[in-house]
């Protein structure tokens, strides 16, 4: 990308023009790749989503990347790197004055649809990361979506935004890169906890949450230093939520 302004990520791009997956890719061929390596695929066959669900990656249409990343940290830090993907994001949306939010804990929303997913996902040892791909797919160019996620699927194009790849990719990296380096290097997670509460769609809203195949509602009240989200539950206790299935209470 000849307009990318960053250190590390992405300085090595591999693009392909159609790959399975992104993600898999990156697991697959960890050992090839550097830390701070990006790989696009101008379609994905077999793009994954959240809780194995896929994710359409339709050729031209998006942005659909993985980030290589390979941190001497513990495995319990890992999950905080979605976080920095979704902050990451919403800033560089911001700077392109596109008005993103992010619904906990991987999905950025504009004008109340889903813009992009975020899956993070990595290749351990015991107790040691061999490496952490974050993945993020960016609906860009789709003029239509099939018709039983056209309620809750956007583009940047459907919204009438700005539709040019390669800046909006570029600004995602460079924004990753700040806030990646303040996380792994001195352990500052300011940014991404201000830009995750600031612009957060459930903070302050009554929420429905699935635990277990179990559907409960509660007041979602904000995310803690791990990044975990904090819900007051229907008996008034404050409870924490590592991770799952989150949504505002009637959407
Ligand atoms: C979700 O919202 O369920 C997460 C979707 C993540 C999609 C991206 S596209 C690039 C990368 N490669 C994949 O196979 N998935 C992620």
């Amino acid at each position: 990308l000849s307009i990318l302004d960053t250190e590390f990520i992405g300085r090595n791009i591999k693009c392909f023009d159609s790959l399975e997956s992104t993600n898999k890719y990156v697991l697959e061929n960890s050992e090839n790749l550097e830390d701070g390596s990006v790989v696009i695929a101008e379609e994905q066959t077999g793009g994954r989503g959240r809780i194995g669900k896929p994710w359409k990656s339709k050729s031209g249409e998006g942005i659909w990347m993985s980030i290589v990343l390979k941190p001497e940290i513990p495995l319990n830090k890992a999950p905080f790197i979605t976080l920095i993907s979704g902050a990451a994001l919403v800033d560089a949306f911001r700077n392109m004055d596109v008005d993103a939010k992010i619904k906990w804990p991987n999905d950025i929303i504009l004008n109340g649809k889903k813009l992009c997913g975020i899956l993070t996902e990595m290749k351990a040892q015991v107790e040691r990361i061999e490496c952490i791909t974050t993945g993020v797919g960016i609906n860009v160019l789709t003029e239509e979506f099939p018709e039983d996620i056209r309620k809750k699927a956007t583009s940047l194009f459907i919204e009438g935004c700005l539709t040019d790849r390669e800046k909006i990719a570029s600004e995602f990296m460079k924004s990753f890169e700040r806030m990646y380096k303040a996380y792994i290097e001195k352990d500052d997670r300011k940014e991404v906890l201000d830009i995750c509460t600031e612009n957060s769609v459930l903070i302050g809203k009554e929420i429905r949450v699935i635990e277990r195949g179990e559907e409960k509602y509660a007041i979602c009240n904000g995310i803690d230093v791990d990044g975990n989200l904090i819900v007051t539950d229907e008996n008034g206790h404050r409870k924490t939520i590592f991770s799952g299935e989150v949504s505002v209470r009637g959407k």
